[in-house]
């Protein structure tokens, strides 16, 4: 696998493959990798002739500097697990090198931005829309490997995608969770172990909420109720909604795509974790 750091490089590598015909797959990361992310770049090798990996901690995506400084860095594991996952360019720009003047654009795509994590973090989706838009531009790829574990981030990016005309088939791919049920999250590893137990209650509450008969509005309470209850988790949001739109959805015959969003904070420090389940 090679390791590139500067654009000029990347566009020079991936203008050989290109001219050879050969397919690209893009896999956008922010470093710190688990098996969720060994999942998309397994996929994207399968799909595609060439996989580009990004690591990137992209500064604008942060609305609270102390996640961006407690965010895991783990560079040295990170590149082992995308050379056995088989990926052909780990790609570890510098901050500069991807912002060498401030990003200034400004991306606006109501509902999906400005629900839920849209709500409470502003900036966020225009943080991400600025740097998945720069990665795309940079390596122009035949696809995009996104996990469902943001399942938001993935409604703003395609959104993004229709509006700036971008020919790159986005590929969604199931979370994967851990024995316990946890998604997996790269800021899992801040939790505790006794955090990690409490934390995979999560998960189970959510699964048990499509078994109990309830009309659409007393789900959102009872998932609610049922969390709050366990001591070290506090639901931030539950919003149960249009798996597309990501509008607000009042009964079950609403849509034939109802998603259910949560955020809880875990823990003493708290850790901010974020899950859904689909009900149809
Ligand atoms: O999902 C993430 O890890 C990030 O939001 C992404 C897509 C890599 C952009 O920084």
């Amino acid at each position: 696998m090679q390791i590139i750091n500067t654009i000029a490089q990347l566009q020079e590598e991936l203008s050989h493959a290109r001219n050879a015909g050969k397919k690209i797959g893009l896999v956008p990361t922010m470093g710190a990798l688990h098996d969720g992310h060994a999942s998309l770049v397994r996929r994207s090798v399968s799909e595609n002739d060439v996989t580009v990996v990004s690591i990137f901690l992209n500064p604008t995506q942060f609305n609270d500097p102390k996640d961006l400084e407690r965010y895991p860095r783990t560079l040295d594991n990170d590149y082992k697990i995308l050379d056995q996952c088989g990926a052909q360019i780990a790609f570890a720009p510098s901050v500069v090198e991807i912002y060498p003047e401030p990003d200034t654009r400004r991306f606006s795509y109501p509902p999906t931005d400005t629900v839920m994590e849209g709500e409470r973090r502003p900036g966020h989706f225009n943080g991400v829309c600025q740097i998945v838009s720069k990665l795309f531009r940079i390596t122009n790829p035949d696809r995009a490997y996104f996990g469902e574990k943001d399942f938001q981030q993935i409604a703003v990016i395609r959104r993004m995608v229709q509006d700036l005309g971008f020919k790159i088939e986005i590929i969604p791919c199931p979370v994967i969770r851990e024995e316990s049920g946890l998604a997996m999250s790269s800021r899992n590893t801040l939790l505790s172990a006794e955090e990690r137990i409490i934390a995979a209650n999560i998960y189970r509450i959510l699964k048990e909420s499509k078994t109990q008969g309830l009309t659409l509005k007393e789900t959102e309470q009872w998932v609610i109720s049922q969390i709050n209850a366990i001591e070290g988790l506090e639901v931030e949001y539950y919003s149960i909604v249009d798996g597309k739109t990501l509008s607000e959805v009042h009964d079950w015959t609403d849509s034939d795509d109802i998603v259910g969003c949560i955020t809880v904070y875990c823990g003493k420090t708290p850790i901010r974790l974020i899950d859904h389940i689909r009900y149809k």
